[in-house]
């Protein structure tokens, strides 16, 4: 008699006017006793599906989720970003809580908490787009409109390679109206979006919206990151639609962080191939860009034209109709495949609101996956 796995997969059923074309819902999974069977449906209808959704889950403990984390990348044990050095300079440190017992998963959100999973009378901050954008949103326009607050992949990007998979439950979610995100470029563009949704954009269509002439220079350029990244960008400020910085000047010289290993430094293929489709990916964390490194050998170093090229490629990926804003609920738990998708947090909240939500992702036990060519 065969064994067949009870799990069974459901795509989301998006709203109307929606391009989107991923995102899964698993029904059936008991996530703490997986056979190897059961994770094989999971591990497949990630990489199939990008985002996984799993309802009903606020009994996984921690190290649950850990363990469910790490069944993606056996050897990986450490926590995406290490114990980040210098880590009151970066952008990430007001964001995340490490839990005691369980050190590989964060907890972020919004309000004080008494107590949770032994932290103790710790207060959450969502992160608000108004400390990262050079140009946000007025006072007065603030709590009905939001922004993307920052696009990004999982990763230290020095050092550490880039996490497989992140996941995301949803201990605690405050309902209440939705919010108009708004692009404020030259597009006009908004999109409804439920308050504190984590948005979703596949970096597999970014890539296919590319013209042929940009495929190729996808398939065959590098990117470099900067080292410390998030401390280098610590002074510079976002566009407005979180897809980069804005050229100001105002990255950190190397002189002010920590001390470089240059072996660390991250030269990454521009396009990341994902290991059950093989379809690929344009994959580049807009605001720790750099340098790009071309098949010719030639390297753009000049930041403003580098953002340019990179913004460019990657704009048409995040329009309206190609996010995915999940739409929390208590007990959610998403997986997502870290290296083919990006994703940023929305909304604000008023400081007693309180929300709280657990992440843990594991630095993966080698780079990305490149393309063929
Ligand atoms: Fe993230």
């Amino acid at each position: 008699m065969a064994i067949q796995s009870e799990i069974t997969v459901h795509k989301i059923a998006h709203p109307k006017g929606s391009k989107v074309d991923f995102g899964a819902e698993i029904r059936g999974a008991d996530l703490e006793n997986l056979s190897e069977l059961d994770f094989a449906v999971i591990r497949r209808a990630l990489y199939e599906n990008s985002v996984v959704l799993l309802k009903n889950q606020q009994t996984l403990s921690p190290r649950a989720q850990f363990e469910l984390t790490q069944r993606f990348d056996p050897v990986s044990t450490s926590y995406g970003h290490g114990k980040t050095i210098d880590a009151k300079r970066s952008v990430l440190h007001p964001d995340l809580k490490t839990i005691p017992h369980q050190p590989q998963v964060q907890v972020i959100g919004n309000g004080p908490v008494a107590e949770y999973e032994g932290l103790k009378n710790i207060t959450l901050k969502h992160p608000h787009h108004k400390t990262f954008h050079a140009d946000p949103l007025s006072e007065a326009d603030d709590r009905d409109n939001t922004r993307f607050y920052r696009w990004h992949i999982d990763a230290a990007l020095y050092g550490l390679h880039a996490p497989r998979v992140t996941t995301l439950m949803a201990v605690k979610v405050p309902k209440t109206e939705p919010l108009n995100l708004r692009y404020d470029d030259e597009s006009n563009d908004e999109i409804s979006v439920p308050r504190g949704s984590t948005a979703f954009a596949s970096s597999y269509k970014t890539y296919d919206l590319l013209s042929e002439e940009d495929k190729q220079f996808a398939r065959t350029t590098k990117v470099q990151y900067a080292p410390h990244p998030y401390i280098w960008m610590s002074p510079a400020r976002s566009r407005s639609d979180g897809l980069g910085l804005v050229s100001e000047g105002k990255e950190l010289p190397y002189s002010e962080l920590p001390p470089i290993e240059k072996d660390k430094v991250k030269i990454l293929p521009m396009t990341w191939k994902n290991p059950v489709t093989g379809q690929l990916a344009l994959q580049v964390h807009p605001s720790a860009i750099e340098k790009l490194h071309l098949a010719d050998g030639t390297v753009i170093d000049d930041l403003k034209e580098v953002r340019e090229i990179v913004h460019r490629m990657q704009r048409p990926g995040i329009a309206p109709e190609f996010v995915y804003p999940i739409d929390w609920e208590e007990g959610d738990l998403a997986i997502f495949n870290n290296h083919g998708v990006l994703h940023s947090v929305t909304g604000s909240f008023l400081p007693e609101e309180v929300r709280i939500f657990r992440q843990c992702n594991l630095a993966a036990s080698e780079g990305p996956l490149g393309p063929d060519n």
